[in-house]
């Protein structure tokens, strides 16, 4: 099948690569001249283990543009994948798919068919707007144009998003056209079917079973996801407050986690309690939730509590940190782990910059240390003012990280830092404090090791 993909982040580009491994033929529209560069050489310009390798693999069945024009007419299906960045007030801002639907409905030729499909998360109601700016486009071009627009949304997760294109859960279409609903099923036929021989670094797990394709209206699609990613963080939120009572009654949240996630009801996924989320979808999603919510004069209390809690868990480490070191002026305290979670770069909304600029609001020095993130961070800590945190270094090397400093506080669970050298760590600090924000380790192998441990809800 033809498509025609618009935008080439996370999900646009993890999105056409699979596609174009299952043997169609995919078009990729990115205007970001910097991205363009790369993929012409061949390169990822995201940070996604495994995408480097697939792209090579199709090279032959995919080509990027930053033109819609080469690419729609001749296109039986468009995917919009552009970003749905914040507004100021919290909700979605929409105009980049819009402005998409806009130009895709300016190039499309009169006499076919399209599907139109907006893989973006966007606000309920969205899929009926762009809709309506596709009917306006062909009104001012004073043609008839033949194009159904459905709502596909993508759940898959930075770090295992190849995975989990390959082998989603579920695939879930919202439309009103029987047209659109097959269009997308024969786009998808190789999934649902796991007809395809797998991509050597992602063979297909064991237990997997064939996904389903679940059909529905494009406002309750859209709702899905939105409804979807809040569940998971609150979810996470909820096994951060017991946490947080944990820690007052000396109860060990990872065995009540254990405990309670044996119920099949319950589930043991997401359920490790930590610094909480971060990155790009559940603090902009829940947010743009409640903005849903406000214009239709709705309270959502329980979404409203899994923010507060998510962000207190911030505030608890430095909390910690006070406790132990008393005062955090003048104090020396390295960060393992930049990145919202491990496997990516991505430091959007990151627990780590939060907690790096409350120490060195508070007087601290700070070392930090993360295996890919480390440009990212300095750059969204940095600001417009390049020498604007003198008292905050970046290191690679974990043991410079440590040298005589104060404390470490853990805060991104990388695979790294599963295997540190606890004992010789301990001996190169002043005071060997370990604040592990991700339960990485257990309190007896870190104070067997010379540690004074503290966890998240840990005895
Ligand atoms: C999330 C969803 O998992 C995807 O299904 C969805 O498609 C995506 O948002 C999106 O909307 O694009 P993602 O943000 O990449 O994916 O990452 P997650 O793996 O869900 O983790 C989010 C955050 O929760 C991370 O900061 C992680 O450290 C934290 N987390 C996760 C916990 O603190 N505890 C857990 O038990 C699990």
């Amino acid at each position: 099948m033809k498509i025609a993909i618009i935008g080439a982040g996370y999900v646009g580009l993890t999105t056409a690569v699979v596609l174009a491994y299952l043997n169609h033929d995919v078009a990729v529209v990115e205007k970001d001249k910097n991205k363009l560069n790369l993929l012409h050489e061949g390169k990822s310009p995201i940070h996604e283990p495994g995408i480097q390798g697939l792209l090579e693999e199709v090279q032959h069945t995919i080509r990027f543009t930053p033109n819609v024009a080469e690419v729609v007419p001749e296109a039986e299906l468009i995917l919009i994948a552009v970003g749905t960045p914040p507004k100021k007030n919290g909700e979605a801002d929409t105009q980049h798919v819009e402005q998409a639907a806009r130009e895709v409905a300016e190039v499309c030729l009169p006499d076919r068919h399209y599907t139109l499909v907006v893989k973006s998360t966007v606000p309920i109601g969205t899929n009926q707007r762009v809709a309506k700016v596709v009917a306006s486009v062909f009104s001012a071009r004073g043609i008839q144009g033949n194009v159904s627009v459905a709502s596909n949304p993508e759940f898959l997760q930075e770090g295992l998003a190849l995975q989990g294109a390959l082998y989603p859960d579920r695939i879930v279409v919202g439309a009103n056209s029987d047209a659109a609903v097959d269009t997308l099923r024969r786009l998808y036929k190789p999934i649902l079917e796991q007809t395809f021989d797998p991509p050597s670094e992602f063979p297909r797990p064991s237990a997997y079973h064939l996904p389903p394709m679940m059909t529905t209206d494009p406002n309750s699609a859209e709702m899905i996801k939105y409804a979807a990613n809040t569940f998971l963080a609150l979810k996470i939120s909820f096994i951060n407050e017991i946490a947080g009572l944990c820690e007052k009654v000396s109860a060990d949240v990872t065995e009540v986690a254990r405990g309670i996630g044996l119920d099949t009801r319950i589930g043991n996924l997401f359920l490790r309690a930590g610094l909480g989320w971060g990155g790009s979808c559940y603090p902009k999603d829940t947010s743009a939730l409640l903005g849903v919510a406000a214009q239709s004069g709705y309270e959502m209390p329980i979404t409203e509590a899994a923010r507060t809690v998510n962000f207190r868990q911030r505030a608890h480490i430095i909390e910690k940190l006070r406790s132990v070191l008393k005062t955090l002026k003048g104090k020396t305290v390295g960060i393992l782990g930049l990145a919202f979670k491990p496997n990516t770069d991505d430091v959007r909304e990151a627990p780590s910059l939060d907690i790096i600029r409350e120490l060195l609001a508070a007087g601290a020095t700070v070392r930090a240390h993360d295996p890919i993130a480390i440009e990212n961070a300095q750059r969204a800590l940095s600001g417009k003012d390049p020498f604007a945190n003198t008292n905050l270094y970046f290191t690679e090397d974990i043991d410079a990280l440590a040298y005589d400093a104060d404390a470490l506080v853990l805060v991104t669970e990388w695979e790294l830092y599963h295997r540190l050298q606890l004992r010789k760590l301990a001996k190169q600090m002043k005071t060997p404090i370990l604040i592990d924000g991700r339960n990485v380790y257990s309190p007896a192998e870190a104070r067997a090791a010379g540690f004074h441990y503290i966890g998240v809800g840990r005895i």
